[in-house]
């Protein structure tokens, strides 16, 4: 099933495109002119759906996994933690047997038996029959694990893919943690992360503050990747994600880190995926607003102020409502630091020290807001900023700001 790597290209062209300026009430630009090669589009979504760059050396025989799996995750405990059954890997008689509750969802043997038909969305099993049972013998994940969710279609938590959509209902902490392998202190922390959230810095640092699982559509044009600008490219993360978080097999080298981020685990299953898995993520649109989940006419009046006296378009510029492809922002600059509860600031874990200015395309679906997600609403990410920054906006400034976030 692992699809075959082969050398493909992404023309880029047009990079130049024009950044808007602020203080002007401006339609949206068009995207700027980035031509996507479809054949590498089409690879890319086959790695991205189910590439594991034989992470199974870390799922399967360091946490083991897979004896978790077999024995005590049914698919009630795993929709429970988040995990997303794909409908179009189900044969009709699976889609039946659930329906009229012949097939079991509270048997592990259940799980094994979606993991055996590649149904369980950025999970990939090795199922082998032994004594006529099929049993689980290698478990490992792919991007969609964190990245993909569905669209609820047949019951909640199955359904068809939404490739790109962070998966906030996925609690990878719990998932981890459930890993015969770990300490009862590395459990506590893996416990503490919740729903939506992960902390790519803990296996480094030791520190604990995980992040919100971003989108990894509406990423075109951008070249400033991650919460704190880390990577020129997709590609960047991507490796980093690859080899450092799902330990998949290739190496990851960061100087900028102190001490420098270096792991080598070798061979190179990796770098053979990158151009064709980001041309793929290049490709996915955000998710468009759909009508009556906000008010067309507030929306209006709404962007006024975000160009206007919200002043939010003097950092949130173009088309992609970010000036990220010039600039970082410094952490006194942003209304989501200090850190809740304490924790220490990503911008202090990162490779650049300070933010992103994030783009805002399809922020409907995807809450809560910011890194640390200290902004649970759209309104609340309003009322932060007029209080922080002193905006001073009247409460109707304020509402209409609410639906035009809600437009994008
Ligand atoms: C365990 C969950 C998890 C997995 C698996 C994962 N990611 Fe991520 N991803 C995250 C988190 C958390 C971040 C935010 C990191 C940051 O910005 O500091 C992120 C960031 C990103 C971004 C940056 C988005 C932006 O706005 O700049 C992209 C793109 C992305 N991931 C794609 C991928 C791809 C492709 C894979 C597979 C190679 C992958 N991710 C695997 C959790 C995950
Ligand atoms: C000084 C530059 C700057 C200004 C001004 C600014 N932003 Fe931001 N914005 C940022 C940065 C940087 C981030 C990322 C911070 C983080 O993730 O913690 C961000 C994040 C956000 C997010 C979260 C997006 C997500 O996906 O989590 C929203 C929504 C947002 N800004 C809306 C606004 C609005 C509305 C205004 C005006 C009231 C505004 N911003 C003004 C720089 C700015």
């Amino acid at each position: 099933m692992s699809p075959t790597p082969r050398a493909v290209t992404i023309i880029l062209t047009g990079l130049a495109f024009v950044f808007g300026t602020s203080g002007c009430d401006k339609e949206r630009a068009a995207p700027p002119a980035e031509t996507l090669d479809p054949t590498a589009v089409a690879q890319g979504k086959v790695i991205f759906r189910y590439a594991t760059f034989g992470d199974e050396t870390f799922w399967t025989d360091t946490l083991r996994m897979h004896e978790v799996i077999r024995t005590a995750v049914d698919p009630t405990t795993a929709l429970s933690v988040g995990l997303k059954v794909d409908t179009d890997s189900l044969p009709p008689a699976v889609v039946q047997g659930i329906q009229n509750k012949s097939i079991s969802l509270t048997s592990p043997a259940t799980t094994v038996a979606l993991l055996k038909l590649n149904a369980v969305v950025g999970l990939r099993g090795t199922v082998t029959t032994v004594n006529g049972r099929d049993v689980l013998t290698r478990v490992g994940i792919t991007c969609a694990l964190c990245h993909s969710t569905v669209d609820n279609s047949f019951a909640a938590g199955i359904g068809k893919r939404l490739d790109g959509w962070p998966n906030h209902d996925l609690n990878p902490g719990a998932i981890i943690a459930l890993s015969p392998a770990l300490t009862a202190a590395q459990k506590a922390v893996y416990n503490s992360w919740g729903k939506g959230k992960y902390d790519a810095r803990y296996n480094f640092d030791g520190q604990n503050n995980p992040s919100v699982i971003p989108p990894a559509y509406g990423l075109l044009g951008m070249h400033s990747v991650t919460y704190t600008g880390d990577g020129a490219d997709v590609a960047y993360w991507n490796r980093y994600v690859a080899v450092t978080q799902m330990h998949g097999h290739g190496s990851f080298v960061e100087k900028r880190m102190t001490p420098p981020d270096d792991v080598q685990n070798l061979p190179d299953s990796v770098s053979a995926f990158l151009p064709a898995l980001q041309a793929y993520q290049l490709s996915l649109s955000p998710p468009t607003a759909t009508a009556g989940s906000f008010d067309p006419a507030a929306a209006k009046r709404g962007q006024v102020v975000f160009t206007g006296a919200g002043k939010c378009a003097s950092c949130h510029t173009g088309a992609l409502f970010s000036d990220a492809n010039s600039r970082l922002h410094a952490p006194t600059e942003v209304v989501s630091e200090p850190e809740p509860n304490g924790g220490p600031s990503l911008a202090s874990r990162s490779a650049t020290k300070m933010y992103r200015t994030t783009p805002l395309r399809g922020l409907w679906q995807h809450a809560p807001y910011f890194h640390n997600g200290v902004a649970p609403t759209l309104d609340a990410v309003v009322e932060l900023y007029n209080t922080r920054k002193s905006l001073n906006l009247t409460s109707t400034q304020k509402a209409d700001l609410v639906q035009y976030l809600k437009s994008l």
